[in-house]
């Protein structure tokens, strides 16, 4: 598996990845993943072998006064590729660019029934931070979770 930054050409590839993991409504429409991909307060990473995308993550920095913070916007990997260790690499990977965007948190929210993407952030040590209801369509919950990025932490 290869590790990169995302390039242009992957867009098709990488919504597709949008399409299998995630329905309407909670699915991010195709203009919204483009204006992420190409904003340049974002950093996406594409995991790639053989030419097929298998998985990617995006991170954005945000502006609010106080500490720089990073959110992660998305991490998905296509259902034949989890646990593999993909997902895991990919949040190292948007970790290192929130660090050089100056961050120094980085959060996320996340559905609170997703119990696997949950264990994951877990497992990468990120600290749950509290429950916002609503948040989802459908009234969904999400779960807030936060990491602190230590500036010397390899990556
Ligand atoms: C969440 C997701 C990105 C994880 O990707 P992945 O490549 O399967 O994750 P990894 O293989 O790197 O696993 C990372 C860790 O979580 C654990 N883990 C992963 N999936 C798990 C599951 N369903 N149940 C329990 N543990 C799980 C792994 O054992 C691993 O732990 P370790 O580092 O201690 O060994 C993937 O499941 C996915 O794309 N889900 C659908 C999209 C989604 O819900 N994204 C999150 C949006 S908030």
């Amino acid at each position: 598996m290869r590790y990169r930054p995302y390039a242009p050409e992957d867009f098709d590839q990488l919504y597709a990845i949008e399409e299998v993991c995630f329905q309407p409504p909670f699915r991010f429409g195709r203009g919204y993943m483009r204006h992420l991909v190409l904003s340049l307060d974002a950093a996406t990473w594409v995991a790639e072998e053989n030419g097929w995308l298998a998985g990617f993550a995006i991170v954005e920095r945000t502006r609010e006064p106080g500490q720089p913070m990073a959110y992660i916007q998305t991490i998905e990997v296509m259902p034949g590729h989890r646990g593999q260790g993909i997902g895991a690499e990919l949040m190292r990977r948007i970790e290192a660019s929130a660090r050089a965007m100056g961050a120094q948190t980085i959060r996320l929210h996340v559905d609170a029934e997703n119990a696997g993407a949950i264990r994951v952030y877990q497992a990468q040590g990120y600290l749950y931070e509290g429950r916002e209801e609503n948040y989802y369509p459908w009234g969904r919950d999400a779960l807030a979770y936060e990491k602190p990025l230590e500036s010397g932490e390899a990556s």
